[in-house]
């Protein structure tokens, strides 16, 4: 038996619309002007966003979203006062703590996706706990990219596909965008079909830069704290009445 769960195609619909996405991805943005808009310390902001988290993974697998991206810590986060990033540690392992046994009843895959090893030792033992408990479920997977950033993990792998050329493993004539995609940290997994940002910026801020070629994109005034499932199913529900094209013509 395969050891990774099937993702079925979003290319095909009976009805006109599109088929519920296969893979989500979201940039989470708005926790700390959410807390300043209450004059309260930017922490409060993660700790309400860490709550829009796990509503969000809960409306995901009921919906039957395959495969959820959440963007929890950037590589350029590390930059940060120690004191937040700090809080931001400590809010991963409390939703990894309590969160787990949910995963587990409900079939979630739990993935980490980024330069973890830059993370707390801690954190990294509690993430590598919950990867091992939830590695059967076949439900949904959910990546949590954490220190992550995109330029990095395609300097990764281009250092990953140099060696192997290096070391006699691969012939430079093989290097194609397949290669490419099963060299990346989300190796074995269909690009994401849509992409939410939260809070109203225009940026893609350095995420899955190769794999988001084609995605449908949805950006929300929102704040991540204040985003709902009711939002997040409209969100879907606009995003299956897009058409994509893949840079191919419509059929008249
Ligand atoms: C952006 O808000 C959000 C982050 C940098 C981190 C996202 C973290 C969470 C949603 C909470 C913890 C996560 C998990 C998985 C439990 P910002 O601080 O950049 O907001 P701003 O742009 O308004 O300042």
């Amino acid at each position: 038996m395969s050891s990774k769960p099937a993702f079925p195609s979003s290319s095909s619909t009976t009805d006109d619309r599109l088929p519920l996405p296969v893979h989500v991805a979201i940039i989470m943005d708005g926790n700390g002007r959410w807390a300043k808009k209450r004059s309260w310390m930017r922490v409060k902001g993660h700790e309400q966003g860490a709550s829009t988290v796990r509503t969000i993974v809960r409306a995901s697998r009921k919906i039957g979203i395959k495969v959820l991206t959440l963007y929890a810590f950037s590589s350029e986060n590390w930059q940060r006062p120690a004191k937040e990033i700090r809080a931001l540690m400590h809010l991963l392992k409390k939703f990894l703590k309590t969160e787990e046994k949910e995963m587990v009843e409900n079939n979630i895959r739990l993935h980490a996706i980024g330069d973890i090893d830059r993370l707390p030792g801690d954190v990294v033992r509690r993430l590598n706990a919950v990867q091992r408990a939830t590695a059967a479920g076949r439900g949904m997977q959910l990546n949590l990219a954490l220190s992550y950033g995109s330029r990095g993990e395609i300097a990764h792998m281009t250092r990953c596909l140099a060696e192997k050329v290096r070391d006699g493993n691969l012939e430079l004539k093989d290097i194609d965008e397949e290669m490419i995609s099963n060299h990346l940290f989300t190796a074995g997994l269909p690009d994401p079909d849509l992409l939410i940002r939260t809070s109203g910026e225009m940026r893609i801020s350095n995420f899955l830069l190769w794999q988001i070629a084609y995605s449908e994109i949805f950006v929300t005034d929102t704040l991540w704290p204040d985003f709902t499932e009711e939002e997040y199913l409209s969100i879907i529900d606009a995003y299956r009445q897009r058409e994509r094209r893949f840079g191919k013509t419509v059929p008249s």
